[in-house]
């Protein structure tokens, strides 16, 4: 008995051959897929590697998100302009959020989850991180026409205005452990790459959302308040 697809396959030779790419490439990622690891919200503790992030994204920054962030963040922050505090949130080990904000804000504040991400934040804070920023920090001085040679005075003026490191937990409410007195008092938050992995890896996009949100500007604190004064849930 000849089937309907052999007809096919002696009449299109061609389909039989792209049928049988579709299927190789179907069965590649299964392949990768099921070799995938999973992240939970403990193994991820463990194994996110600071330094090999850094390292991926960061020295060369040859990756096209990276390179687009970089180049649009100090457009962002000129239009933004004169603020007193910014909160990057999820900052994982990264400063350049800080640096482009360093001449707007009064005050840098960075959060994030990692304690080895903290640890490195920390280590930068004091000058003794090893990690070299100049690739990234030299792209954004291009993007806002500064010349190199600024690099060091951009290092240390960035340095001077961190005032805080926090963990971060988007789960949480609060989700930025800082002082009482900051709670929903910053001008801005920037969170970038964050609500991009987390959600795959961690759970519930809403939480995700409300706790980075809840950090920010007052409005967003006063609506929180009334949503839980009515007993509406949060949206
Ligand atoms: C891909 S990194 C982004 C780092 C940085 N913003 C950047 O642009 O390179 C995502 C960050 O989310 C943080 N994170 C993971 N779980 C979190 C949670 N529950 N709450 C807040 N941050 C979390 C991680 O520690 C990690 O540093």
């Amino acid at each position: 008995m000849v089937n309907v697809f052999d007809i096919e396959v002696q009449a299109r030779p061609d389909v039989f051959k792209q049928k049988e790419q579709e299927n190789s490439v179907l069965q590649e990622k299964e392949e990768i897929e099921k070799n995938e690891t999973i992240y939970d919200r403990t193994s991820f503790m463990t194994t996110f590697s600071t330094d090999a992030y850094l390292e991926d994204f960061y020295t060369k920054v040859e990756d096209p998100a990276m390179q687009m962030v970089l180049k649009f963040l100090p457009l962002i922050a000129c239009r933004i302009g004169s603020i007193d505090r910014l909160l990057d949130f999820g900052a994982g080990p990264t400063i350049h959020v800080a640096a482009t904000f360093r001449d707007y804000a009064k005050e840098l504040h960075l959060a994030d989850y990692l304690p080895q991400n903290r640890e490195e934040l920390i280590a930068w804070k004091e000058n003794r991180s090893r990690f070299d920023w100049s690739t990234p920090l030299k792209m954004i001085l291009t993007q806002e026409g500064s010349a190199w040679e600024q690099l060091q005075e951009m290092i240390t003026r960035t340095r001077n205005k961190v005032h805080g490191i926090y963990h971060c937990d988007c789960f949480q409410n609060p989700s930025v452990d800082c002082p009482s007195h900051l709670h929903g008092t910053f001008d801005v938050g920037i969170t970038y790459f964050h609500l991009i992995t987390i959600p795959f890896h961690l759970g519930d996009r809403d939480y995700l959302l409300r706790g980075v949100l809840l950090q920010f500007v007052r409005g967003v604190q006063e609506c929180h308040q009334k949503h839980c004064w009515s007993n509406q849930e949060w949206r």
